[in-house]
């Protein structure tokens, strides 16, 4: 059994729909077990900053408000990537923070970058962590599922619902760019769920005479407008992935592609005209959908029951629909969770005739 008296908690990594749910899980939970939460403000920042930065969060911070139905995250959180050299710095910083608070374990939602990162500094400092899986990307590995994917998804369908009115009303091939980074779960799944004519991912090469090839046989059947989804980590013709921002410390963000092929597609190939839409940040709003709510819930109380019996140093995880726990070293071992090119999403995306590229 633990000796568990003060926990803390923080988001790290882009925010998503569905973190203030496990934040509240949480609280109540450890509150029911007589711990004590501290809020750790905007990622780990709150901790490795001086002065600490942070609150005592209380069954009340969330029965009273709407917090928990809300999108983004209560406490904040920070995607500003890391510079390797900075890194024992800030992890002995991390590590202070922790023992001026004293605090007995660290519950973090993150995605596979953060849980690499807090996996080192929580090592260094002696600290208790379990990890809760959140991403619209969905890249986290092992897990099945992160929080705020299935939410991400909801709006991006959504999305693409509104933009077939307009395509339609005006006979156009409308391309929209996706958020994923390097993964194409968003993109695909909200593809398939939207009904697209081509969706292209990172995990697979494409050709413009295939987009060509498949706008062409859309218009055979009479259709006068098309749906191309685009994931922001496809390259473009010269094998490079375009960005237009960089993080805090000058690595380069995705997006751009969408413009690039509508300009490339304008150019080459005159069967529809072509518009395109960059759906960005408001990928990671909207009120969590009920799996995302279920799923927060139950992960942030398995965070505190495994704690509660000792158990520490696991990343929650859903898999075939049940939640389990992964060994954080299995987690970081296994890196970013890519589209399984073997996937029933990528044979049902092939055998209802979407174009996903050279498979
Ligand atoms: O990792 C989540 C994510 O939303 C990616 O899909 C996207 O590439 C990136 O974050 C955008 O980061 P930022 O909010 O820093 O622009």
């Amino acid at each position: 059994m633990s000796e568990i008296k003060k926990i803390g908690i923080l988001t790290s990594g882009g925010d998503c729909s569905g973190l203030n749910v496990a934040i509240s899980g949480v609280v109540k939970a450890a509150t029911l077990k007589g711990w004590t939460v501290y809020g750790i403000h905007d990622g780990t920042e709150g901790l490795t900053e001086r002065p600490l930065s942070y609150e005592i969060l209380t069954l009340q911070n969330f029965s009273d408000t709407p917090w928990a139905k809300t999108a983004g995250s209560y406490l904040g959180s920070l995607n500003k990537g890391i510079k390797k050299d900075q890194l024992d710095d800030i992890s002995s910083r991390f590590g202070q923070g922790v023992r001026e608070l004293g605090l007995d374990a660290v519950i973090v939602l993150g995605g596979d970058g953060s849980m690499n990162v807090l996996k080192y500094y929580c090592e260094k400092a002696g600290i208790k962590m379990i990890g809760l899986p959140k991403t619209i990307d969905n890249d986290t590995p092992l897990t099945d599922f992160s929080i705020g994917f299935q939410t991400a998804c909801q709006v991006c369908m959504e999305a693409v619902d509104n933009i077939d009115t307009t395509a339609r009303s005006h006979h156009r091939a409308m391309i929209i760019e996706m958020m994923g980074r390097d993964a194409g779960h968003l993109a695909l799944q909200s593809a398939l769920a939207g009904y697209a004519d081509i969706c292209l991912i990172p995990e697979i090469p494409y050709t413009l005479e295939g987009i060509i090839k498949k706008l062409e046989a859309v218009k055979a059947t009479g259709r006068t407008h098309a749906i191309i989804v685009v994931s922001e980590g496809i390259k473009d013709e010269n094998g490079e992935v375009l960005s237009s921002a960089q993080n805090m410390v000058g690595e380069k963000v995705h997006g751009g592609i969408g413009d690039y092929l509508t300009n490339l597609l304008n150019e080459k190939y005159g069967g529809f005209q072509i518009r395109c839409t960059r759906l960005g940040h408001i990928q990671r709003s909207g009120h969590p959908v009920f799996a995302d709510r279920i799923m927060a819930s139950v992960f942030a109380a398995k965070a505190v029951e495994l704690l509660a019996e000792g158990k520490t140093n696991v990343m929650i995880g859903v898999s075939h629909g049940e939640v389990t726990s992964y060994p954080l070293e299995e987690v970081v071992a296994a890196g970013t969770k890519s589209v399984d090119l073997n996937s029933s999403y990528i044979k049902a995306a092939k055998l209802l005739g979407m174009y996903i590229g050279e498979i």
